[in-house]
């Protein structure tokens, strides 16, 4: 019998299993699966740790969310289309929840299926290599400190990429008197409650633990943009300046001739995409970019189709795209997706990296990230799901941020799913302090 690892159980192994529960509840035989999950329980980012570093067994800890994350998107842009947010809590919730609430939901639609069982928690993959035609895996039970191997058909390496902080050197750090964390390591904002801090990026994680840092009462936010600044309109304690020059005792010297004292630095800039569990002949190196290259439709590893990669992309659409890469992943496996010769598909790969790379603004690259979705799920049996419904969300979203970063979370969307339009939240997101799913849903 065909046999499948996948490596981690957050959204996209998660995705993967739900596939395959899908073929095999439609009378589908289906191959013997096996996932690999690190940490003692599923969900990947979404499952919050307070632990940074290691955990207690000297494993580094994956987890980047922080307390009082709250989706960022739209909930209707990732919502799955055989599971709508409605089924889940029986009524229409507002678009933009906190981590714990899209936990729940995550968490929802696996735990109906025959899925847990096929997860080995707190089982680390430390090594895939391939030989004679097979892929062997090297995983330790890290409560029992034992390794073990297995030899697999095929491999979904669904492990994530933000869980490996790049971490920058600036000129004064080593002599900084407050603290230097990156965002990885950033777990709650009342830590920096009448501090002068300093972000410096300028995506999403700078955005959002910029104001975070901001509402929970750090005196002055500045953040230090190194190419494009992001331009909203911040409030007043906030300012967007350009690119850290070096650090000069407690003062940071930036580019443009501002100097600011601050009693904390926080790296907002990015991650890795780290894999040294596998072999170097099958290892995707890539920078954070919507279409890595060496993968079809984004996910069949070129030189080796028995290799599968989820989520490798930096993500404007997140669980529905998720969704409809492990359908089609999982159609190649079984073979009812037959995949083209080596030519055509390094001309599709091309095509798409080629197309990448001339994307210039935002709406540019949702309409990109849209039409990779749209082709992918037209391949399989994923249900139906209003893609460009999305796709309009989301720039009306980017738009409603433009208007006002402080309220774009307090907008409504209408489900790509069941239509239903989620209600205005009983609390502005800049009063609410209290992220709990009973706070959330109740009132
Ligand atoms: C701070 C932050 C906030 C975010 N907020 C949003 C948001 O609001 N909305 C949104 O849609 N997306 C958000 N994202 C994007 C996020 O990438 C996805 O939502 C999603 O978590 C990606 O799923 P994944 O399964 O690819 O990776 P992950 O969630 O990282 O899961 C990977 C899993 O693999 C396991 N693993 C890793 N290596 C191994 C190994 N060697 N052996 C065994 N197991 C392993 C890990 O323990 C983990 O459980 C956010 C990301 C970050 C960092
Ligand atoms: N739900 C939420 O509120 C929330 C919050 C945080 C993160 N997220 C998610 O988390 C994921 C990761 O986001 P991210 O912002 O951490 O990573 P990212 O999108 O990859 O952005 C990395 C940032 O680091 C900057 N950078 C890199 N090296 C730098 C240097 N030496 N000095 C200064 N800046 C540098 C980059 O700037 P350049 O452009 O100049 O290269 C870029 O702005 C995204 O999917 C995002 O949606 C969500």
């Amino acid at each position: 019998m065909t046999k499948i690892a996948i490596i981690g159980a957050g959204p996209c192994g998660l995705s993967m299993l739900r596939a395959f529960d899908q073929a095999e509840k439609k009378g589908e035989k289906i191959p013997e699966v096996v996932c690999f999950e690190k940490q003692a329980d599923w969900g990947g980012l979404w499952n919050y740790s307070w632990r940074t570093g290691s955990d207690q067994y000297g494993d580094p800890v994956p987890n980047s969310m922080y307390r009082y994350l709250w989706s960022n998107g739209p909930k209707e842009c990732l919502e799955f289309a055989d599971y709508s947010f409605d089924e889940h809590f029986g009524k229409p919730i507002p678009s933009f929840p906190p981590r714990a609430v899209l936990y729940d939901y995550i968490l929802g639609r696996v735990s109906k299926g025959n899925i847990k069982n096929k997860i080995k928690f707190n089982t680390k993959v430390t090594s895939v290599v391939f030989k004679n035609d097979k892929f062997e895996i090297s995983y330790l039970d890290k409560t029992s400190d034992a390794t073990s191997k297995d030899n697999f058909d095929y491999i979904v390496v669904a492990s994530g990429h933000f869980s490996v902080p790049f971490i920058p050197e600036y000129e004064g750090m080593s002599s900084f008197p407050g603290r230097i964390l990156h965002s990885h390591d950033f777990r709650d904002a009342e830590e920096f409650r009448g501090k002068n801090v300093i972000v410096l990026g300028s995506s999403y994680s700078a955005e959002d633990i910029a104001l975070q840092c901001h509402k929970y009462g750090a005196n002055s936010v500045t953040i230090g943009y190194r190419h494009n600044p992001m331009g909203f309109k911040w409030p007043k304690g906030m300012k967007e300046v350009h690119y850290l020059d070096r650090l000069d005792g407690k003062k940071a010297i930036f580019k443009d001739g501002t100097e600011q004292d601050a009693d904390a630095i926080i790296l907002c800039t990015g991650y890795l995409h780290h894999f040294p569990f596998i072999d170097e002949n099958l290892r995707l190196k890539t920078r954070n970019r919507l279409y890595p290259p060496k993968l079809y439709k984004g996910v069949v590893w070129q030189d080796n189709q028995k290799l599968i990669y989820l989520g490798m992309q930096d993500q404007f659409h997140t669980f529905n795209m998720f969704d409809c890469q492990a359908w089609f992943a999982r159609d190649v496996i079984m073979g009812k997706i037959k995949l083209p010769n080596s030519d055509e598909i390094s001309k599709d790969i091309n095509k798409w990296v080629a197309m990448e790379e001339k994307l210039e603004n935002p709406d540019q690259m949702i309409d990109f990230q849209t039409e990779y979705t749209k082709e992918l799920h037209e391949t399989s049996d994923y249900p139906k799901i209003d893609f460009e419904l999305i796709r309009k969300h989301f720039k009306e979203w980017e738009h409603h941020k433009v208007e006002n970063i402080l309220t774009y979370r307090n907008k409504s969307f209408s489900s790509p799913v069941t239509g239903s339009v989620g209600p205005i939240h009983h609390t502005p997101w800049s009063e609410a302090m209290d992220d709990s799913l009973k706070t959330f849903l109740n009132k």
